[in-house]
C-alpha cells in the first residue's frame, strides 16, 4: 500500500539484475580477519559452557561491569572486561516431570525439552527477571545477583518461580521480544503450546494484564516478534508509548501473492488499561504500519521484507532515537539490507489515514469517513485531550480501534533507500548494534552487523552528497566464531569499546577497533576511514577527540591521504627483492596489499632503459590477488618490476622486484652446482653470491647485498610458507611452473 502496490511487492528480476550490474549490490570489506588472526593478535575472547548450547539472551550491566548470558539450562554472569575469566553460573534445568510431558507431546527430549533461557531484564538493584522455555512449559523467576561483581551471588530467589506464559515462548526456535518498564513486562510472544495464539501482552506489576484481540488476523497474523522499545512521546509520561517490531503475513496483500510476509512497527500506549464495555483488558490504542525497506527502481522497487533486528540509537532528545534495522529478502535472491528510520516518520504514519476494507470483495483503501474523537492511537492524557483513562473512551472510538489496527501509509527509510546492502554475498544479516563516534570531522555512526555465518561486518555511515543522505562503507569482516554459527544476539559497550556476540555455540568479545591492523603508513590509516583510528605521526592508533590537533590525522568523510599525509616522512620502506627466472620457465612476483579494496598496478622498467611501462594484463602475464605470474620467460623480461596498491585514486608503492632471467646454459651450470651442494645449504645470502659467480663470473657484486635477497623458485618448491589468514575465495599458489618441474621438490633452485 502507499508505495507498496500489490504489483510491485515482488522484486523484479530485471531490477535485481540492474542492481548487480551497477556494482552497488556487493561490497568487499577493506580488511577480512579470520578467527585465528583475531584470537592471536586482536584480543578476541570467547566463552562457552561444557555441553551447553544456545547463548541467546545477553544483558549488559555497565554499572557493575557484568554481562549476563542466558543459555540452555543456565544463567551466567561474566566480566565485561574479559568474558573468558571468572564465570559465575546458575544451573536452572526444567523439572523431570515437565521434560517427560514435553517428550510425550512429541518433542525431542535432548534438543527441545530443556529450559532455554530466552529473556533477561534488570529488575531492580539486586534482582534480574529471567524467563525460559522450561521444556515447553514457560517459566519466569527472579535471579538474585547482588550489588557488585565481587559479590559471589547468582541464585534463583526462593519462591519466585512463576508461570512464564505470555512472556517466554514455548518453542526454543522462537524468539522472545520484550521490554521491562518499571515493574511491568511488555512482550510479543506465542502464548500457547501449539504456537497459534500470538499476543502483545502486558504482565507483572499491579495492573490487570492487557493483551491483543485473540485470533483476529487483522490485529496479528502469524507474527514473529523482533524487538520491543519504550519511547517517550512528550515530556508528559502519560503519552509514553511502547513500540513493537515484528513481521507477519500481510492481510492486505492480493490473494494471488500467496503467503506474503511483511515487516511492521506497532504501537500501544503505556497507560492503556483496555476498554470499559468492549475490548475489556485488550489494547484500545494498538496500531501498526508497514516498515518498507526497498531499493527504488524504474520498473518497480526491490523489497527487503524480512525484518531481522532493530537497534535503537539514542539521541540527546529522548523522544527521537534513530531506528537502525536489518532486513533480508524472503524470495528469489539472497540479499540483506540496513534501513534507518526516524521516529517522526513512524509517528507520521500513525497520524495518517487508516487502512480500510469495506468487505471481502473490496480493495484496501485509505479510510475516507469521519474518524471518531479522540483519534484511535492517541493516549489518554492532558497533552492531547481531556480523557484520563482508556476506559472513558466513547464506544465509537473503541469500535473503530478494533476494526482499524492497520495504517494505510508505510514507513519509509531515511533517504528513501537502504543505507547499506549486500546481494549474493553468501550470508544474511541477522543482528545489528550501532555506536555513535566523535571523529575529527564530525560524528559518525559505526554499524556492527552480525550474519548467519559467524561473522560481524563493521560498516560506517558517511554522508553522500547533501545531507541527510548517507551510504554505508564496509570496513571490516570479522570471523568471530570458529564454527560459522548464526549470530543470535549482540550487545555493545561504547564505554568499554567492546562488542559482545552470541551464537548457538559460544559468546565472543572483541574490541570495536584494531587500528594497527590498518597498516604502518599514514596513507593506509587514512584510507581505512575508521573513525576510531587516526595517524599520530608514527602509527595508526586509537583516535582521541580530546588529543591535540596535530595528533589528529584523520579524514573519515573523504579518506584522501594525498592532502592528509603529504610531507609525511614515515612512509614505510619499499620492500626490495631480487628474483631469478629461467628462459622459457615461469616465475611469480609476490605482492599482496593489506586492503582487499585496493587493486595492484605493476610497472616494468627494462634493464638499461629509462622508460617505465605498465605490465599488460594479457598474454604471458597473469595478475592474481597475490601477485604477478610471468610465463614463458624471455631474456628481455629482465628488469625492475614495481608493484603499487591503488585505492581511491591514491597509489602507494609496495614492492620493487629485480627480475633476472637466465639462459639455459646458466641454468645448467646452476643445476650442476646443486648436485654438489651439501644437503643443508649455507645461509641464503652466501648461496646467492656463490651462485652469481658461477653463472655470471665477476658479475655477482654488482647486484649489491643490501637488499633482501631471495632466490626465486618455481612455486612447487617446498619452501615453508608463513602462516596465512584464511581468505575466502582466494587460492594461494595454484599455478605450477611449466618447465622442469619434474626435477623434484628437494632443491632450493630446481628450475
Ligand atoms: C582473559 O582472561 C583469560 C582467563 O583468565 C586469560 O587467559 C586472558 O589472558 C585474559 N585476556 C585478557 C586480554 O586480559
Ligand atoms: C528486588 O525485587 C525482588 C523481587 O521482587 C525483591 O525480593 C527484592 O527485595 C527487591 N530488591 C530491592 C532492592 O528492591
Ligand atoms: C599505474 O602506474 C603508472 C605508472 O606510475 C601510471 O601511469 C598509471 O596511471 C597507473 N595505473 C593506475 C590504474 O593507477
Amino acid at each position: 500500500m502507499g508505495r507498496a502496490t500489490a504489483a510491485a511487492m515482488i522484486p523484479g528480476l530485471a531490477l535485481l539484475w540492474a542492481l548487480l550490474q551497477g556494482g552497488a549490490a556487493l561490497s568487499t570489506p577493506r580488511l577480512r580477519l579470520s578467527f585465528q588472526e583475531l584470537q592471536a593478535r586482536h584480543g578476541l575472547r570467547t566463552f562457552r559452557l561444557e555441553r551447553t548450547c544456545c547463548y541467546e539472551a545477553l544483558l549488559l550491566d555497565e554499572e557493575h561491569g557484568r554481562l549476563f548470558v542466558g543459555a540452555e539450562n543456565h544463567v551466567v554472569s561474566l566480566s565485561l572486561d574479559n568474558i573468558s575469566k571468572r564465570a559465575k553460573k546458575l544451573a536452572w534445568p526444567a523439572p523431570v516431570e515437565w521434560r517427560e510431558e514435553c517428550n510425550w507431546a512429541g518433542k525431542d527430549i535432548g534438543t527441545e525439552c530443556m529450559n532455554f533461557i530466552k529473556l533477561l531484564h534488570i529488575y531492580n538493584h539486586t534482582h534480574l527477571l529471567a524467563c525460559g522455555t522450561g521444556a515447553f512449559h514457560p517459566t519466569c523467576a527472579f535471579v538474585e545477583v547482588g550489588h557488585r561483581l565481587e559479590e559471589p551471588v547468582l541464585r534463583l530467589a526462593l519462591g519466585s518461580l512463576e508461570d512464564g506464559k505470555g512472556k517466554s515462548p514455548y518453542d526454543p526456535r522462537h524468539r522472545a521480544a520484550s521490554v521491562l518498564v518499571g515493574e511491568e513486562l511488555y512482550s510479543g510472544v506465542a502464548a500457547d503450546l501449539m504456537g497459534r495464539d500470538f499476543t502483545i501482552f502486558r504482565s507483572l506489576g499491579q495492573r490487570p494484564s492487557v493483551r491483543t484481540e485473540p485470533h483476529d488476523s487483522r490485529w496479528l497474523n502469524e507474527p514473529k516478534f523482533i524487538k520491543v522499545f519504550w519511547i517517550p512521546e512528550s515530556e508528559n509520561p502519560d503519552d509514553d508509548k511502547i513500540y513493537f517490531f515484528f513481521r507477519e503475513l500481510a492481510v492486505e496483500a492480493a490473494p494471488a501473492l500467496g503467503r506474503l510476509s511483511l515487516s511492521r512497527v506497532g504501537q500501544i500506549c503505556r497507560n492503556d488499561v483496555g476498554g470499559q464495555r468492549s475490548l475489556v483488558n485488550k489494547w484500545t490504542t494498538f496500531l501498526k504500519a508497514r516498515l518498507v525497506c526497498s531499493v527504488p527502481g524504474i520498473e518497480g522497487d526491490t523489497y527487503f521484507d524480512h525484518l531481522q533486528d532493530v537497534f535503537l540509537l539514542p539521541s540527546k532528545d529522548r523522544q527521537s532515537p534513530l531506528l537502525y534495522t536489518v532486513f533480508s529478502t524472503s524470495s528469489i535472491f539472497q540479499g540483506s539490507a540496513v534501513c534507518v528510520y526516524s521516529m517522526s516518520d513512524v509517528r507520521r504514519a500513525f497520524l495518517g489515514p487508516f487502512a480500510h476494507k469495506e468487505g471481502p470483495m473490496h480493495q484496501w483503501v485509505p479510510y475516507q469517513g469521519r474518524v471518531p474523537y479522540p483519534r484511535p492511537g492517541m493516549c489518554p492524557s492532558k497533552t492531547f485531550g481531556t480523557f484520563s483513562s482508556t476506559k472513558d473512551f466513547p464506544d465509537d472510538v473503541i469500535q473503530f480501534a478494533r476494526n482499524h489496527p492497520l495504517m494505510y501509509n508505510s514507513v519509509l527509510p531515511m533517504g528513501g533507500r537502504p543505507l547499506f546492502l549486500q546481494v549474493s554475498s553468501g550470508y544474511t544479516f541477522t543482528q545489528i548494534v550501532v555506536d555513535r563516534v566523535a571523529a575529527a570531522d564530525g560524528h559518525y555512526d559505526v554499524l556492527f552487523i552480525g550474519t548467519d555465518t559467524g561473522t560481524v561486518l563493521k560498516v560506517i555511515s558517511v554522508p553522500k552528497g547533501s545531507r541527510p543522505n548517507s551510504e554505508g562503507l564496509l570496513l571490516e569482516e570479522l570471523q568471530v566464531f570458529e564454527d560459522s554459527a548464526v549470530v543470535t544476539s549482540m550487545q555493545i559497550s561504547s564505554k568499554r569499546h567492546q562488542l559482545y556476540v552470541a551464537s548457538k555455540s559460544a559468546v565472543a568479545q572483541i574490541s570495536l577497533h584494531r587500528c594497527a591492523s590498518h597498516g604502518r603508513a599514514c596513507a593506509e590509516c587514512c584510507l581505512a576511514r575508521d573513525p576510531y583510528c587516526a595517524w599520530d605521526g608514527a602509527t595508526c592508533t586509537r583516535f582521541q577527540s580530546s588529543a591535540k590537533r596535530r595528533f589528529r590525522r584523520q579524514d573519515i568523510r573523504n579518506g584522501d591521504p594525498s592532502t592528509l599525509c603529504s610531507g609525511d616522512s614515515s612512509r614505510p620502506k619499499l620492500l626490495e627483492q631480487k628474483v631469478f627466472g629461467v628462459e622459457g620457465g615461469s616465475t611469480f612476483l609476490e605482492c599482496e596489499p593489506r586492503s582487499l579494496q585496493a587493486h595492484v598496478n605493476w610497472t616494468f622498467q627494462r634493464v638499461g632503459e629509462a622508460a617505465r611501462t605498465q605490465v599488460p594484463v594479457e598474454g604471458r602475464t597473469e595478475h592474481t590477488a597475490q601477485g604477478l605470474l610471468l610465463r614463458r620467460l624471455r631474456r628481455q623480461d629482465s628488469g625492475v618490476y614495481q608493484c603499487a596498491a591503488v585505492e581511491q585514486g591514491f597509489s602507494q608503492p609496495l614492492r620493487r622486484v629485480a627480475l633476472h632471467v637466465l639462459n639455459a646454459a646458466q641454468a645448467e651450470r646452476l643445476a650442476r652446482v646443486e648436485e654438489t651442494m651439501p644437503a643443508a645449504p649455507p645461509g641464503p645470502k652466501l648461496w646467492y653470491r656463490d651462485f652469481l659467480q658461477l653463472v655470471e663470473p665477476g658479475g655477482g657484486g654488482g647486484h649489491g647485498g643490501a637488499h633482501s635477497l631471495r632466490m626465486c623458485r618455481p612455486l612447487s618448491a617446498s619452501r615453508p610458507q608463513p602462516p596465512e589468514p584464511q581468505r575466502k575465495g582466494r587460492n594461494r599458489r595454484t599455478h605450477v611452473p611449466e618447465q622442469r618441474a619434474e626435477r623434484g621438490p628437494r632443491s632450493a633452485a630446481h628450475w
